[in-house]
């Protein structure tokens, strides 16, 4: 089995997530964690710096990511996070807010294949650990790619993850699983496949579309249903004890979130924006999220995931659903997925 790696979501997949996460669920080989900024004047931010803290993230193995588009400021990072023990270090070159990419970083880079180049040049010269990158097809349109191939090849990057969307795309729309095939052909490293593995059955069809692939990363979809990655492994989707399982897990986040926070209400702010992803896993997913986030304080906001968790709303590990009952993924001739 290639291994499962869960991606980096800023304000979600931090070290209290990836602690309760490995605490209560299994599946997960290592995890790229969300990505800290370089800043100008090759100066290191303590606090930039907590989450990756080597005492905190001791359970699974992570490579910490760099948000950056000057390369001393991200060897001075990358030599800095080396230091405190981590030998990958990732470059992100897939955000694709307006904020970020205007600037020329995350996928505001992929259209300058010069710069990426330079780039790679002179941090590679300098930073003695592993360098992998994450990128997306393009921030415009996917054969901005095409010219990265060989950029990326001159170099011994460890691996390439690739999100085959553009950076206008955001995180909607279909993947492109025809550009993700020339990656996968192009690129001389290891390649991991990244995008809307939110099942077992897209899964199950994506491994048979690459099987050349590396390793597989998973995010949203693991959120929303964080027994995903056992499913996978196991090649079921029956879980068993899954809500009591969930109720412990949200019950571990809310404590280490109480711990890394000053003042309930931030606590309260961080475990909402958690239902975004958590409602999908309920049927009556919507409503659930209505009253989540309607609640005013920590302790109405425990009341209600209490009677939620406690009750008879179903929770959508669908263990009752018959395995070949399930309908799988479309997938059209030029390689999209059709919903
Ligand atoms: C809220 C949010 C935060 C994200 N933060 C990061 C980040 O810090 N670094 C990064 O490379 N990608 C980030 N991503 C992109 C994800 O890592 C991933 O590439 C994308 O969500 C597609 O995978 P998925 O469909 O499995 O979620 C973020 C995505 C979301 C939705």
């Amino acid at each position: 089995m290639k291994p499962l790696i869960l991606a980096p979501l800023r304000g979600f997949t931090d070290a209290v997530f990836r602690n309760a996460f490995q605490r209560h669920f299994q599946g997960i080989d290592e995890a790229v964690a969300p990505f800290v900024t370089s800043i100008k004047g090759r100066r290191i931010k303590p606090s930039h710096l907590q989450d990756l803290a080597p005492d905190e993230n001791d359970g699974m193995p992570v490579v910490p990511q760099i948000l950056s588009n000057h390369p001393d400021e991200f060897i001075c990072l990358a030599n800095t996070l080396f230091d405190m023990g981590y030998r990958e270090i990732n470059w992100n070159l897939g955000c694709p807010y307006p904020m970020v990419a205007k600037k020329m970083r995350g996928s505001g880079l992929l259209p300058h294949a010069d710069i990426i180049d330079r780039m790679l040049e002179k941090i590679l010269c300098q930073f003695a650990g592993n360098l992998s990158v994450k990128t997306r097809l393009g921030r415009f349109s996917a054969d901005e790619i095409e010219p990265l191939f060989a950029v990326f090849n001159r170099y011994p990057l460890s691996r390439v993850i690739v999100h085959p969307r553009t950076g206008v795309q955001m995180y909607a729309g279909n993947v492109d699983l025809r550009a993700f095939a020339s990656c996968l052909a192009c690129i001389d490293h290891p390649v991991v496949y990244n995008g809307d593995i939110n099942d077992l059955a897209i899964f199950q069809t994506l491994k048979s579309l690459f099987p050349a692939v590396s390793g597989w990363m998973l995010g949203r979809g693991l959120v929303a249903n964080p027994f995903l990655a056992e499913m996978i492994q196991g090649g079921t989707r029956h879980i068993c004890h899954g809500k009591a399982r969930f109720a412990k897990f949200h019950e571990a986040l809310v404590d280490g979130y109480g711990h890394r926070f000053c003042g309930s209400g931030h606590v309260l702010d961080r475990m909402k924006g958690f239902w975004r992803y958590f409602a999908d896993g309920f049927e009556d997913g919507r409503q659930i999220l209505k009253r989540v986030r309607k609640t005013s304080s920590l302790e109405r906001y425990r009341d209600v995931v209490a009677m939620v968790l406690d009750g008879q709303n179903r929770w959508g590990d669908q263990s009752e659903t018959p395995e070949n009952g399930y309908p799988l993924p479309a997938v059209n001739p030029d390689g999209r997925f059709f919903g």
